[in-house]
């Protein structure tokens, strides 16, 4: 694999599975990224969080209800704790022993088979942020992946805290729902490397911008052709998937008749 910088530079366009194959399997679980290298994704995103005694956990929500058989807060349980819900039955019975995934059994499946973009649901509400990031940037290095992933956001002051601990990490900010700014002010404000949005927040100002400041930037979540054509229309390169491998093919037919 060539370093993540290089392939977004060389890449005309890519897809990001969203929390693993989340179409087809249950979000952020080791099934769901399983899912998404058998697809063949080049890069899977998936969330992270704290549990109470400080491990880092693939989780999306703030709260268990939506996706375990758990309650309350991820942040009030323990791993063991978040260990022994069912993560995979609210989607279907055929995934009942899914678990929710420790990040480092997350990156050791990933590793060598797709970039990942590990998005960082907020830290800034811990008090103990500036020490969880310098777990996480020494977790990436232990583990050879720096290179081949991204640290993505819609909290900026983790990733400014990302960029003090190692400066050649990429970073990805994640554009806050009613911000105004436009991407180059994103970025630079907390150096990142790249910018993404919804795709319902694209417009000609803001890919103008991110395409003229060369920013490279991407939008979520794209799961339908008429979306795609619509990232497509403003230029975007790179777009995140619940259904990537449809995507990829719906790309490949709209762009093999152009
Ligand atoms: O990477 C984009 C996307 O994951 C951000 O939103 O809520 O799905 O984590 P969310
Ligand atoms: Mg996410």
């Amino acid at each position: 694999m060539m370093p993540l910088a290089d392939f977004v530079r060389s890449t005309p366009f890519f897809v990001i599975a969203h929390r693993g194959a989340s179409g087809i399997a249950p979000e952020n679980t080791m099934a769901s990224l399983q899912r998404a290298i058998d697809a063949g994704a080049v890069m899977v995103e998936l969330d992270v969080q704290l549990s109470s005694d400080r491990q880092l956990m693939v989780f999306h929500d703030s709260v268990l209800g939506r996706t375990t058989n758990g309650r309350g807060y991820v942040r009030n349980h323990t791993a063991d704790e978040l260990r022994s819900l069912d993560a995979g039955s609210w989607f279907s019975n055929e995934f009942a022993n899914e678990r929710i995934p420790f990040l480092r059994e997350a990156i050791e499946l990933l590793r060598g088979k797709a970039y990942l973009n590990i998005e960082l649901k907020p830290l800034h509400e811990s008090p103990d942020a500036a020490e969880e990031t310098a777990a996480l940037v020494a977790l990436v290095h232990e583990l050879g992946i720096a290179p081949y992933m991204t640290f993505s956001s819609f909290d900026h002051r983790a990733l400014k805290m990302v960029k003090e601990h190692d400066p050649a990490i990429l970073t990805l900010a994640l554009n806050v729902p009613g911000d105004k700014r436009m991407p180059s002010q994103v970025v630079a404000a907390c150096g990142a490397d790249a910018y993404g949005c919804s795709v319902n927040e694209l417009s000609k100002q803001r890919s103008a911008d991110a395409i003229a400041h060369d920013i490279p930037f991407g939008v979520y979540t794209v799961n339908s052709e008429e979306q795609l054509r619509h990232a497509l229309s403003y230029g975007v390169r790179c777009v995140v998937s619940n259904v990537p491998d449809h995507i990829v093919s719906v790309y490949r037919s709209l762009t093999s008749h152009a």
